[in-house]
C-alpha cells in the first residue's frame, strides 16, 4: 500500500507530528531520521487534504515520498528521482519545486538538482509549466540530517502559515495575552481532530484567540470569559476575521469557566470534542480564586460536557525549560510550574477526570516557557 511523506513546518516539529496525528486519527505516523518528515501509512488524498486546509504546522504530503541520504554525489540521487518518476506518471504539466530546511547540505544546489530534474521530466515527455502546473515534483534539502526527500507534492510546501494580515497584533483589540495565531491553531487541532467531530470551547478566551482559529478552519465553537471587556474585544476580533460575517456556530459569550453548563448550547452539551484552556497567570481576574482551584473547577465542567474520548489542552507558564522541538516531556519529569505544583495539576486532572496524555515545551523567551498539557476524558460512568 502507498503512503505518504508527511512534512512539516520548522516552528515546532513535536507539536506539528501532534496535531497531525489529531487530524489523521486513523493513520500510522512511522518518524524518519528527520524531525520534520513523518511517514503516513494511508494516502487518502481527500483526508491530507482536509489536514492540510486546517493544520498550522504541516507543510505538504509527499505521495509515496521518498528520502536520499545525500554522498557528495548528485549521480544516485537522480537515478533515484528518475527511477520514482517512471514508477509514479501523472497527466498534464508538471514543475520541480525545491527548497531547504535549516542550513545546507555542504555540495548541494536545490536550484542545480531541480534544473536537472526538470531535464530529466522533459526527456519523459513532459511539459514544464512554472505558473500553474497540474503536479508538483518537491525536493526538500534538509541540512542537519544531510537528507534530500522528494515526491509529488499535495499542499503548498514552505508558505508560512501566519502572514501578516494573520498577526493577532493587527486584530482590533490585541492585549499581550493573545495567543500567537499558529499555536492557537494547532492546539485546537490537537483538541479538536478532524473538522466534524465537535464544537471547540475556550473556557476563557481573552481575546478570542483560539474560537478565531477555530472558526476559521470551519469548526463549531463557543469562548467564554468572565470579563465583559474582554468578550466585547474578542466578539470585535472574531467578526474582523470574518469580515462582519460570522457563523452562527461560532459564538463568544460572557461566561464563567467553572460553570459552563449555563453558557453552552443545549445541544452541545456531551458533544463537545475539545477544550483548550489558556488561564490568567497567577489569580484570576476577579482575584478570588487561586489558579489551580480555578483549573480545577473549570476541568470539571468540562468533563460533565464533553463528549466520550473528548479532549482538554492546557497551555501553562513554566520555568525556562529550553528547546525542546523535536520531544515531548515525559509526565513524570520535574516540571517546574509558574503558578502551582506539577505533580498537584496531574492528580487534580485525574481527579476531575481527565487522563493527562502528554506533554510538550516551547520556549518564550529566555526566562519563560510554555507547557502544552494534552488530557483525555476518563471513560465516563
Ligand atoms: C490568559 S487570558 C486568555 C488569553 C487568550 N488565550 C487570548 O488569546 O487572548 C485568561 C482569560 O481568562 C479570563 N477568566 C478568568 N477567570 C475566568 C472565569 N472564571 N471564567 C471565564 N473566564 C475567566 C480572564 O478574564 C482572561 O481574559
Amino acid at each position: 500500500m502507498s503512503g505518504s511523506l508527511a512534512c512539516f513546518r520548522g516552528w515546532h516539529p513535536a507539536l506539528a507530528r501532534a496535531e497531525l496525528a489529531a487530524l489523521l486519527p486513523q493513520a500510522m505516523l512511522t518518524p524518519t531520521s528527520c524531525p520534520r518528515w513523518v511517514w503516513v501509512d494511508t494516502n487518502n488524498s481527500d483526508d491530507n487534504q482536509q489536514a492540510l486546509d486546517v493544520a498550522s504546522g504541516l507543510q505538504a504530503f509527499l505521495l509515496d515520498g521518498k528520502l536520499h541520504r545525500w554522498t557528495g554525489d548528485e549521480e544516485p540521487l537522480l537515478a533515484a528521482v528518475s527511477h520514482y518518476l517512471h514508477s509514479h506518471p501523472v497527466d498534464g504539466t508538471v514543475k520541480v519545486l525545491a527548497w531547504r530546511q535549516e542550513q545546507r547540505i555542504p555540495g548541494v544546489s536545490t536550484s542545480v538538482l531541480s534544473g536537472e530534474i526538470g531535464g530529466i521530466m522533459a526527456q519523459r515527455g513532459w511539459s514544464v509549466e512554472l505558473e500553474s502546473p497540474d503536479h508538483v515534483l518537491a525536493l526538500i534539502a534538509d541540512g542537519p540530517t544531510s537528507t534530500l526527500a522528494f515526491g509529488w507534492m499535495q499542499g503548498q510546501g514552505p508558505v508560512p502559515f501566519e502572514h501578516r494580515a494573520r498577526q493577532a497584533t493587527q486584530r482590533p483589540f490585541f492585549k499581550p495575552v493573545s495567543l500567537d495565531p499558529k499555536l492557537a491553531r494547532l492546539v485546537v487541532n490537537m483538541a479538536g481532530g478532524p473538522r466534524g467531530s465537535g464544537p471547540i470551547v475556550d473556557p476563557m478566551t481573552g481575546t478570542g484567540g483560539f474560537v478565531i482559529e477555530a472558526s476559521l478552519s470551519g469548526r463549531p465553537c463557543l469562548g467564554l470569559d468572565i470579563n465583559s471587556e474582554m468578550v466585547a474585544g474578542a466578539s470585535a476580533n472574531m467578526a474582523w476575521a470574518h469580515d462582519g460575517d460570522v457563523p452562527e456556530s461560532s459564538i463568544v459569550r460572557r461566561g464563567d469557566a467553572t460553570n459552563m453548563e449555563q453558557a453552552l448550547p443545549t445541544a452541545w452539551h456531551g458533544t463537545v470534542a475539545g477544550f483548550v484552556l489558556d488561564p490568567p497567570y497567577g489569580r484570576n481576574s476577579h482575584g478570588t480564586m487561586g489558579s489551580m482551584s480555578l483549573i480545577s473547577k473549570t476541568l470539571s465542567s468540562a468533563r460533565r460536557l464533553c463528549k466520550p474520548n473528548g479532549q482538554f489542552v492546557l497551555i501553562l507558564p513554566v520555568e525556562p525549560m529550553g528547546e525542546r522541538l523535536d520531544e515531548t516531556v515525559a509526565l513524570d519529569e520535574h516540571v517546574r510550574l509558574v503558578n502551582g505544583e506539577w505533580e498537584g495539576l496531574l492528580q487534580t486532572m485525574v481527579e476531575q477526570g481527565w487522563n493527562p496524555r502528554t506533554a510538550w515545551v516551547e520556549r518564550v523567551h529566555r526566562s519563560l516557557s510554555r507547557l502544552i498539557l494534552l488530557a483525555e476524558c476518563a471513560p465516563q460512568d
